[in-house]
């Protein structure tokens, strides 16, 4: 079975956790959008490891990773996270890991381009100032520099020098900022193809013929559904497509193949960067939350904003991606409250929202309608068996499934690998 795992809110829902679980059980695990903006956490052990490029499958052994065509890849992180990985005794083999040549470079200019931006605008976006958005811009502008570029001299001469004409001309005019030298940039980035070389190959021939001999693969979603380009809070989104759509266009993948997707949610709210978030905490409570979820951003470090769980938020995410699935992260997070709130509805001059709203305005203004369970008070991470969850807790799990017309298989209940029950 070739499934697929998205974020449903505005990601770190704990994906990389649900993955970890779900990829030993597959043979590939496949990463088909974003870039090094994600920042996916998995705990073996007292072992802590944080992955941005590469699919969090790689712990397990035997198994392949893929980074589709999708994927933006910065091929200095990329390296550094593979060295990084190697050095904790994770080998990564051309065996293990392989690179579609189709996959967008960021380059230096991207990342910078990414801050200045950032700097000039009034309403900032909060990026990860990774480079990602003026990356994919640069592939949908067509002056993209792709991953097969780099082990090609000729090709990447005449486009890092066509580019960098442009480049030069605007960091200087727009931003004052000094111009990028060409046999720098060439030669280092030359010297990234050598070392990716091995990874490299057409990823569609690859997974296709996998999945012609009964291979089972696992899409991995980056960032979450209201991040995505199209269906998030735009403009306080990232530059692509994280929905299960994605999967087809960022893999080359088609839709028939794939057998079902799951939407990974924390049992609250978080989001980090700026934007809309209609059920953030006003109270303390936002302290707390943050404090005992340790949501803090594995990949800047920037506390996350705190909320309620929103369920039309999260209903909209099951629609566009064909959710039949759900797993409910950090459970465990909510275990003191003496009250949890749930969002049914927003309400906004007068009128009753029961889907969620595209109109920004709207968004920015409208005001929750909760409503409230009692909370169960009791330490639940030690559970493995749903029967054995505080009343409450079940309680507040079948309000979910109702409001949310999925059911919840995966209940996540600590940061371990073995925290989880699976229903
Ligand atoms: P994972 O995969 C949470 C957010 C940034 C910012 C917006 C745009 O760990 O869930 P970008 O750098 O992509 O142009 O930033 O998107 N963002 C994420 N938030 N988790 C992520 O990834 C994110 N990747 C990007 O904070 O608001
Ligand atoms: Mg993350």
């Amino acid at each position: 079975m070739n499934v697929v795992v998205v974020g449903a809110q505005w990601g770190d829902e704990g994906k990389g956790k649900l993955i970890d679980i779900l990829s030993k059980d597959k043979d590939i695990t496949v990463r088909y959008q974003g870039g090094n903006n994600a920042g996916h956490t998995v705990v073996v052990g007292n072992k802590e490891y944080v992955f941005h490029l590469l699919p969090s499958a790689i712990l397990h052994k035997g198994k392949t990773c893929v980074i589709g065509n999708g994927v933006v890849i910065d091929p200095k992180a990329l390296l550094t996270e593979i060295e990084e990985l190697e050095e904790k005794g994770i080998k990564v083999s051309s065996q293990r890991l392989k690179i579609s040549g189709r996959c967008h470079m960021v380059m230096p200019y991207h990342r910078i381009l990414d801050g200045l931006r950032e700097t000039k605008r009034k309403n900032k976006i909060g990026t990860t100032g990774r480079g990602i958005g003026p990356c994919y811009s640069d592939k949908v502008t067509r002056c993209g520099i792709r991953m097969i570029d780099l082990l090609n001299p000729r090709i990447l001469e005449a486009k890092l020098k066509d580019n960098l004409r442009e480049k030069n001309e605007t960091f200087l005019k727009v931003y004052d900022y000094k111009s990028f030298p060409f046999k720098k940039l060439y030669e280092e980035y030359l010297d990234y193809g050598k070392k990716l070389k091995k990874y490299v190959c057409d990823t569609v021939l690859y997974l296709n013929e996998a999945i012609d001999n009964k291979k089972t693969v696992l899409f991995e979603g980056a960032q979450g559904t209201f991040l995505d380009i199209d269906f998030g809070t735009y403009p306080f989104v990232t530059s692509s497509n994280s929905i299960v759509g994605g999967v087809c266009s960022g893999t080359g993948v088609a839709p028939t193949r794939i057998d079902k997707a799951i939407a990974c949610v924390k049992a609250y709210t978080t989001r980090v960067g700026e934007g809309p978030f209609p059920t953030e905490f006003s109270t303390n409570l936002k302290d707390d939350i943050r404090k005992k979820g340790n949501e803090f951003g594995a990949t800047t470090g920037r506390p996350r904003r705190c909320g309620w769980f929103d369920s039309v938020l999260v209903r909209y995410s099951v629609i566009i991606n064909g959710i039949s699935e759900l797993a409910i992260m950090k459970l465990d997070v909510l275990d003191d409250l003496k009250e949890i709130k749930i969002c049914t509805g927003y309400k906004y001059k007068g009128n009753l929202y029961k889907d969620f709203p595209m109109d920004f305005e709207v968004l920015c203004n409208l005001n929750p309608v909760y409503a409230s369970m009692p909370g169960w008070q009791s330490n639940t991470c030690d559970i493995r068996e749903y029967k054995k969850l505080p009343k409450n807790a079940r309680a507040y799990i079948k309000r979910l499934e109702e409001l949310l017309k999925v059911g919840v298989k995966y209940i996540s209940n600590g940061t371990k690998r073995d925290e989880i029950i699976v229903r």
